[in-house]
């Protein structure tokens, strides 16, 4: 492997820009960045994709073919995809669904801070990957307290080597991480494969006053990055901010794709309800909207400004539809088709939330007891959507 000559400049120049941009806030952290070279867990073929919609653009990388722009892409913020479709597409293409990426870092690092591991914690990882956040957590509370779960045998295998060239050995194992380690107790639980159902599991070996992060993505998609604290068979999770991460191998609810079917059949109408809005306002009002059941809601800028929301059902690509394309004139055009009305379930949502003053994030809570998984709020009822029957 080509030496990396200037890691350390590379890394200072990371974690100055992720300072800047509000993502590296415990500065702490900077000397464990130092300490675990990104570039040793890339492999030399990949896909690198922007951290942020607003970062550099999605392209191949190639170590042996383009080494400037291979290391140029490791030391930014950006995701490198290593696996795709399990292992059965070609990575450093941008076909097949990523099923495995070295995450970036500017997703990474507010992860670990809102997870708070100290020196000696006992830390369970679901998702080894590459091994790259093993290795910061094994600099941050000790590698002989880290323990990683990776359900890939191929990926955990190269996870072991990325951490050997690193000069790190926590233990790596391969394992379905929904089940945890049962018999054991952990003080911190880092998640890093999207989790649509929490399993009771986790809740009963983190001790009392342990702490899990995890992405909850109840739809399969994007969802919100939630810190769970435990309670003695209870845990009760606060909400900070969206997450999109590939969900866990064995809560795939299916390739769920917007597929506009049966268009001829389907309403056109228009709305004042401009979709930038809804898209800007996202994270905010995601938490309440987590109420409409299974809805998917992806967002399609163009080069022009105008913006398309492509909804549909979360797994169920056969069902309802609908589509919201901003227009200059203010009359945005509304497509809908099927039993649902997915558009004016997310209206009607929209509405009730600017009506309530836009409560934030902090007024909801994720419970989490042996009988499932719930949100609860501190608002009247009528500050919150309905939730949405299905028609028949
Ligand atoms: C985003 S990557 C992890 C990134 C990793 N932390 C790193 O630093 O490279 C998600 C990983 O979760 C793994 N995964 C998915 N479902 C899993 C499961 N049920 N148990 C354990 N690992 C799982 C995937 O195989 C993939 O390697």
């Amino acid at each position: 492997m080509p030496a990396v000559t200037d890691a350390s400049a590379r890394i200072e120049a990371l974690a100055d820009r992720m300072t800047a941009a509000g993502d590296l806030t415990d500065q702490t952290w900077r000397p464990v960045l130092r300490a675990v070279p990104r570039h040793l867990f890339a492999p030399a073929r990949a896909y690198a994709l922007p951290g942020k919609a607003d970062g550099p653009p999605g392209r191949p990388i190639d170590r042996d073919a383009d080494p400037g722009d291979w290391q140029s892409a490791v030391y930014d913020d950006m995701a490198i995809v290593t696996q795709r479709e399990d292992g059965t597409a070609d990575p450093a293409s941008d076909l097949g669904a990523p099923t495995c990426a070295l995450s970036a870092p500017c997703v990474v690092l507010p992860f670990l801070h809102l997870l708070g591991a100290r020196p000696g914690d006992r830390l369970l990882e679901i998702g080894t990957g590459t091994g790259w956040t093993a290795a910061l957590l094994s600099v941050r509370i000790g590698q002989d307290h880290v323990t990683s779960l990776e359900i890939d045998p191929d990926l955990a295998r190269t996870a072991r080597a990325n951490l050997a060239a690193a000069g790190y050995s926590p233990a790596v194992i391969e394992a379905d991480g929904l089940h945890g380690r049962p018999g054991e107790t952990f003080d911190r639980l880092h998640v890093t494969c999207g989790i649509t159902t929490i399993p009771y599991a986790w809740i009963e070996q983190l001790r009392p006053g342990g702490v899990a992060v995890l992405p909850w993505q109840p739809a399969g998609w994007t969802g919100h990055k939630v810190r769970l604290t435990a309670s003695g068979g209870t845990a009760v999770g606060t909400f900070h901010g969206p997450a999109n991460f590939m969900t866990a191998r064995s809560q795939r609810t299916g390739t769920t794709l917007w597929q506009p079917h049966h268009a001829g059949d389907a309403d056109t109408t228009t709305t004042s309800i401009d979709p930038h809005d809804i898209a800007e306002h996202w994270g905010e009002q995601h938490v309440a909207l987590t109420r409409i059941p299974g809805l998917v809601v992806t967002t399609w800028p163009d080069d022009d400004g105008s913006l398309s929301l492509h909804l549909a059902e979360a797994g169920h690509p056969g069902r309802s539809w609908a589509a919201c394309d901003s227009q200059p004139d203010g009359k945005h055009i509304v497509t809908q088709y099927g039993n649902r009305r997915l558009w004016d379930e997310l209206e009607n949502a929209y509405r009730t939330w600017l009506s309530a003053g836009q409560p934030g994030q902090d007024h909801f809570r994720l419970l989490i007891s042996p009988e499932g998984q719930r949100v609860v709020h501190d608002l009247p009822d009528k500050a919150l959507p309905s939730v949405p029957r299905r028609r028949h």
